[in-house]
């Protein structure tokens, strides 16, 4: 389907759901995690780095490669997508914004209201007893990706504190996935923008959408094979969003 027709089902929507993926933040200089020779799990292990076994093994290497990469995101800009999202917030009925990523890249573009599906960088808590943190802003220049930094201890039982993102193996927020799945459920158009699609349960929500009666329309700078119901917009997701909401209303 041309972006022209996909312009007008984004007219006349009365509730789109946006679903981000590292794509979208990648033209922020945040690096994806499977593109080829730049994405994280291209270059770094997920055994070693993304699950609670591996905190447990190696505390101090796991919380410094997640601070290499919130610093990272503290010093990005949210770009053209995210913009993009947030002005069409003031265009149609209603939106929900889903995303996989860990930046607040969104928030900072102006949406204050994101459901964060894989957690945050922002939002360490203690390992042992749950405890949130406080993530302060560092005032040391950004770490290398591969060095180690010792966690922070809870106040509460000095546990160590573990970076608030979902890991292989653990259940997503409740209630943010939740919060998805109806709204994947309830909108008549969803888009999804800069993922891979491959990670579950996450990658579940176009199909709910589709089976649910929405267009679901994928935006990717790689083509990939999608069914015979939905649409694709090969490009960059800044260029993409850029040309979709300027043509729907501007
Ligand atoms: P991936 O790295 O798997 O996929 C990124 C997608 O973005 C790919 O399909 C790229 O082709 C596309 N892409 C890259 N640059 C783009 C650009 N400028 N414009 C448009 N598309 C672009 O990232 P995700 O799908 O987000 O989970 O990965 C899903 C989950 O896997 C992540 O949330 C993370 C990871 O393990 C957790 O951390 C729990």
């Amino acid at each position: 389907m041309p972006i022209t027709k996909i312009a007008e089902h984004l007219r006349v929507a009365r509730h789109v759901v946006v679903f981000t993926g590292a794509g979208a933040s990648a033209e922020s200089g945040i690096p994806t995690f499977r593109d080829t020779l730049t994405g994280l799990w291209e270059n770094f292990d997920t055994s070693k780095l993304a699950t609670a076994e591996a905190f447990r093994a190696d505390p101090s290497l796991c919380w410094g490669w997640y601070e290499w990469r919130r610093r990272k995101v503290i010093q990005a800009q949210p770009n053209g997508v995210h913009n993009a999202i947030a002005l069409l917030a003031s265009h149609v009925p209603k939106l929900t914004i889903i995303t996989q990523n860990v930046d607040d890249l969104h928030e900072r573009a102006g949406s204050p209201v994101v459901t964060h599906l894989h957690g945050s960088l922002h939002s360490p808590r203690c390992i042992d007893c749950g405890s949130a943190h406080e993530a302060p802003l560092p005032s040391e220049p950004l770490p290398e990706a591969g060095i180690r930094i010792e966690p922070p201890r809870c106040t509460s039982c000095n546990g160590y504190v573990r970076p608030g993102v979902v890991w292989f193996g653990e259940m997503l927020p409740d209630e943010a996935w939740t919060d998805a799945l109806a709204a994947a459920k309830d909108c008549d158009l969803f888009l999804s923008i800069g993922t891979s699609g491959i990670v579950y349960p996450a990658a579940e929500l176009p199909f709910a959408a589709l089976a649910n009666g929405a267009t679901v329309v994928h935006i990717n700078s790689l083509r990939f094979a999608i069914s015979s119901q939905e649409f694709f917009i090969q490009g960059t997701a800044t260029s993409s969003m850029k040309s979709l909401v300027e043509e729907a209303f501007l």
